[in-house]
Order: C-alpha cells, then sequence, then structure tokens
C-alpha cells in the first residue's frame, strides 16, 4: 500500500489510512505521521489547545486511536473533559464514531475536583457518556459488559502510584486493546505526579510482551501501552 502522496499530504483533515502487515495490525507502532499531524492541527488544537496534552501528546493520542481504531474509549478522569473531546473529534472522522465512556469520582475533597466545570468540553455530545464513580470499578464494568471488545482505556484520574497500579490491573480485561497514560514525567524526585511512571516501570518489568511508547519530551509526560491479542 502506498502510504503517501502528493494529495495525502495535502490540507484537508482526514483519518490516517490504517497501517497493516498481511491484514494485521503493526507488531510496533506505525501510523501515517503526515495525516496525523493535520488531524492534530485542524481538528484538535483548535478545539483543546496544547494544554493539558502538549502537540507531541495529542500526536501520540491520534496515533494510538487510529493505530487500534477502538470500538470504546473509555477516559479515566474526565475533569473539564478536553481528552473525552479529543476522542469524541477523533471518532468523528470514521465512519462508525466509537462510543466514549468519561469517568470521574467528582468527589468535592478530591484536589482536582472539577465542580461545576465537569465535562464543559464534552458534555451533551452524541455518544459521550459520562460516568460518576470510582475510575478502575467503572471501566471494569464497561470491560466486562462488552467483552473482546478492542478498547482504548485513558487514564488520567488519581495519579498516585497504587490506583495507577490498580488501573493497569485492568489490562487483563482488554486483550489487543492500548492504554494510554498521562503524567508519566520519567524522573523520580522530581515531586511530579511520579505514581504513573513507577506503576509502569513495575508493571512492564512483569508484562515484556507489551509495548510502550514514551513520549519522553518532559512535562507533563505520556505514554501508550500495546496489549498483545492473547493475555499472558
Ligand atoms: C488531571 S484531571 C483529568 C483531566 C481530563 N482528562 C481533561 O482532559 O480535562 C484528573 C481528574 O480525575 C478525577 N479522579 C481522581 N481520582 C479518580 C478516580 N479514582 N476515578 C475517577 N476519576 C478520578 C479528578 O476528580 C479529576 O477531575
Amino acid at each position: 500500500m502506498k502510504l503517501f502522496s502528493r494529495s495525502r499530504t495535502a490540507a484537508k483533515a482526514e483519518p490516517p489510512p490504517p497501517v497493516t502487515h498481511g491484514g494485521r495490525r503493526p507488531a510496533r507502532l506505525e501510523v501515517e505521521a503526515f495525516a496525523t499531524s493535520r488531524v492534530v492541527l485542524d481538528r484538535l488544537v483548535p478545539v483543546v489547545g496544547v494544554h493539558p496534552y502538549p502537540l507531541s501528546e495529542l500526536m501520540l493520542m491520534a496515533a494510538a486511536f487510529f493505530d487500534l481504531r477502538p470500538a470504546q474509549v473509555i477516559d479515566v478522569g474526565t475533569h473539564h473533559g478536553k481528552s473525552a473531546r479529543i476522542w469524541y473529534e477523533l471518532g468523528r472522522l470514521l465512519d462508525v464514531p466509537p462510543p466514549v465512556h468519561t469517568i470521574d469520582l467528582c468527589d468535592a475533597s478530591h484536589p482536582e475536583f472539577p465542580g461545576k466545570d465537569h465535562g464543559r468540553h464534552c458534555r451533551g455530545l452524541d455518544g459521550v457518556t459520562l460516568h460518576t464513580g470510582d475510575g478502575t470499578e467503572v471501566a471494569a464494568q464497561l470491560l466486562d459488559a462488552a467483552p473482546g471488545v478492542p478498547t482504548l482505556l485513558f487514564l488520567d484520574g488519581d495519579h498516585a502510584q497504587d490506583t495507577v497500579t490498580r488501573e493497569l490491573a485492568l489490562c487483563d480485561r482488554m486483550p489487543g486493546g492500548s492504554v494510554l497514560l498521562h503524567d508519566t514525567l520519567t524522573q523520580p524526585g522530581s515531586g511530579y505526579n511520579e505514581g504513573p511512571w513507577e506503576a509502569i516501570t513495575t508493571f512492564l518489568a512483569t508484562r515484556p510482551d507489551i509495548e510502550a511508547h514514551h513520549s519522553h519530551l518532559g512535562l507533563p509526560g505520556m505514554t501508550l501501552l500495546r496489549l498483545p491479542a492473547t493475555p499472558a
């Protein structure tokens, strides 16, 4: 398959062509990065800007989405709803947009309680459902209700190591899916959300079958885990 041409690099945002090898998902992450860049610039940046997800992370989010072409997205940590809005905007580029489930604890005692701005970027959008509750528990229910469905799980809730470790255990319920984690800065001692990186490092040491991609450009940091089709 010809991956890019002059027309592919033209100004209109369109979904990057799927990259497949013998009809299967490539063994390593490969996307057509020109078309992915257009999507980021034309469809995402005008709507969500570059905060809290800078360009490198928007690229990884779009790459993860078009790599998997998920049948559902589970977004943990709705807050104001920017990540859920990103999944919605990417889905609009596909013939069949995946449903987006976004979950927030909505606990007024939590330091990141969204208050009245809860979900303001994604509320009322077609196919976007706001759930209230613990991300791991609600995500487990959603995964059990749709077994075998290719799922993209986005983790941006509580950044404590034990919470992220609990969330990563969801990988066992979603073979062939992808997990994207936010705030995975890798510098121990930085004092900035060290939990996600600690949790990933420990988890990956037990799962060499999982392919990881780290944005590694510094703050805030994002990591993609591509899960094998059959659980370890
Ligand atoms: C960093 S913000 C998420 C930003 C959001 N993804 C966005 O793009 O606007 C973290 C959110 O996670 C929520 N949260 C914290 N712990 C949670 C948990 N255990 N389950 C679900 N949500 C949680 C907080 O209430 C807060 O709204």
